[in-house]
């Protein structure tokens, strides 16, 4: 079981294989991930939502991300494990964009880190490049920027910010990105944009036309409810299960039908008379 790489990122597009992804935060969901053969495990910043319960990912501090990398790092064999830089920890300087990858790659144990943007975050991505860290690019609608969007989620419908998407997504290729998230994305813009891409797309909510796939796991396992949008397929009610699992083990308690005397341990008859006297 050879782990997955960066190279075979490359690979897979060639061949025409799409690439698996999903986020995870800790280390059991990382095992489930893992063995159940995705590519690649995504320590998303969507962990300030699906985890820690924050209203957007701009409250995400790098650590934050680092905590839950070491996490997901120990769990994971095959799949390459990428970390999400944080709101305002690529932003300031080439200085601290590689302080802040450099630190989730040696401290957190993950092998490549994503950060959000196109043009504006090009000198960034370069450096933390050329500390030896690949980094993966993500276009389209991009969370950390939720009150520059105002409301609006998908992106690149108008001729403008289709456009600004096209040269983003050029530019980070040039600058060296291994691959590059589409998210929300047209899904024509997404497919002629990922043929005309050299590195693979993955794609959410971008339509089947990218390279690959990914979806935050709370979602699609059905762990985070009161959030269904377009694009999740849910493909498990663990809120449910849980959920019922959980009144079950309260009613049980409640009525004495948990623990029985087979969940503890037995004692010797000789000890308890002793205790009498
Ligand atoms: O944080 C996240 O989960 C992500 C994916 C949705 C791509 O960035
Ligand atoms: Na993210």
């Amino acid at each position: 079981m050879e782990p997955v790489r960066v190279t075979d990122f490359a690979k897979a597009k060639q061949r025409g294989h799409k690439l698996k992804m999903l986020t995870a935060y800790d280390y059991p969901t990382a095992q489930i991930l893992d063995a159940a053969g995705v590519d690649a495990i995504l320590v998303g910043d969507s962990l300030g939502m699906v985890v820690l319960g924050y209203e957007d990912t701009t409250r995400v501090t790098l650590e934050d991300v680092l905590h839950h990398t070491k996490a997901v790092a120990r769990g994971a064999r095959r799949a390459l494990v990428i970390a999400d830089m944080p709101f305002l920890s690529y932003h300031l300087g080439v200085y601290e964009s590689v302080r802040a990858a450099g630190r989730l790659v040696q401290e957190g144990g993950c092998k490549a880190v994503k950060l959000e943007g196109g043009l504006e975050v090009l000198e960034s991505v370069r450096a933390i490049r050329a500390a030896g860290i690949p980094v993966m690019g993500h276009l389209g609608y991009t969370p950390q920027s939720v009150h520059v969007f105002g409301g609006h989620r998908s992106q690149g419908r108008t001729l403008e910010t289709a456009r600004r998407i096209v040269q983003g997504a050029l530019a980070l290729q040039e600058a060296g990105v291994f691959a590059l998230v589409l998210e929300l994305v047209p899904h024509r813009l997404a497919t002629w944009l990922s043929r005309r891409l050299e590195i693979p797309t993955i794609g959410i909510g971008s339509g089947p036309g990218c390279d690959g796939q990914v979806l935050v796991t709370q979602d699609m396992l059905g762990l985070f409810p009161g959030f269904n949008p377009r694009h999740v397929r849910k493909y498990q009610d663990l809120h449910g299960l849980c959920s019922e699992a959980v009144r079950q083990y309260v009613h049980d308690v409640d009525v004495g039908a948990f623990p029985t005397e087979q969940h503890s341990f037995s004692l010797d008859e000789a000890v308890l008379e002793a205790l009498e006297t």
